[in-house]
């Protein structure tokens, strides 16, 4: 068996003596994005560090978690910060844990991150549906050797975003009084934020919002078959022309503001699954 595989092999049955039913949707809870673990009646908490295989989240403003929960009747795992690339793990180290929630029987994803908002009619703080990506990662997490059991060398990606998973997302924010907007999201590595001359190319290549995350998860999840759909938070309005500095405190403080809402966003839908 390939040394992937074994290892997913290993922290799947790791996790499998947690008591607990088996999970059938996972959640990837992005930078300032952690208001869901509110939502769950947790059975367990797990550190990563405690996870066979799993990297260690080096960002100190993300914790390092997989709950193991229920949302209403819904069982589910979640992961309370993830993994970038710019932490320098490889592709695969940070795609690793969407690889074990699904060998733990995960039929559907969700994810959430922060982002730069370049679409001149997002603000500060709006909930916006991934409706499609760009991948601006210097590097992709099915390069190398593919087994079969990875799933397909070369993944089809003309729909990236479960359609109905992003009805049934817009539907519960609808009821909520706060429908989503929907967007292209374009992953870079950062860490660092972006140039004036840079947000104009990303804008220009046809991005609405630019981040540095989501997209290998995401990439992985189609090779998988696995069903996701992503949320996005505003965290800073990316106008070239008028752009003002802006610190990790603050994309953190706005996050936090727009976490109740996404968090009863994702509440609401997991509950129905
Ligand atoms: N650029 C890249 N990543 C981000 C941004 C941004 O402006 N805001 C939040 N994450």
């Amino acid at each position: 068996m390939d040394l992937l595989l074994q290892q997913i092999a290993t922290a799947t049955t790791y996790l499998q003596s947690f008591p607990f039913e088996q999970p059938r949707v996972g959640v990837v809870l992005g930078t300032g994005l952690g208001e869901l673990v509110n939502h769950l009646k947790i059975a367990h908490t797990i550190p990563y560090q405690q996870i066979p295989h799993f990297p260690e989240s080096t960002v100190e403003f993300h914790k390092g978690n997989l709950i193991l929960g229920h949302i209403g009747n819904t069982p589910v795992i979640a992961m309370q910060g993830r993994f970038h690339y710019y932490e320098g793990y490889t592709m695969q180290q940070i795609t690793f844990p969407i690889r074990v929630m699904k060998a733990l029987g995960i039929e559907q994803l969700l994810l959430s991150n922060a982002a730069g908002g370049m679409n001149p009619s997002y603000k500060k703080g709006d909930l916006i549906l991934l409706e499609d990506h760009i991948n601006m990662q210097p590097e992709n997490p099915l390069r190398g050797l593919n087994s079969a059991a990875y799933g397909p060398r070369f993944p089809d990606m003309s729909c990236p975003y479960n359609p109905a998973l992003g009805e049934k997302l817009q539907a519960v924010a609808t009821a909520l009084g706060a429908p989503l907007k929907s967007g292209v999201y374009v992953s870079v590595m950062g860490p660092n934020l972006e140039t004036r001359a840079e947000y104009r190319f990303l804008r220009m290549m046809g991005a609405d919002l630019v981040g540095m995350s989501t997209v290998p998860e995401v990439i992985v999840a189609n090779q998988l078959q696995l069903p996701c759909a992503a949320v996005s938070v505003v965290t800073d309005e990316c106008d070239p022309d008028n752009l003002h500095p802006v610190s990790i405190e603050e994309i953190i403080a706005v996050a936090g503001k727009a976490d109740k809402l996404l968090s009863s966003v994702f509440a609401g839908v997991i509950a129905g699954l």
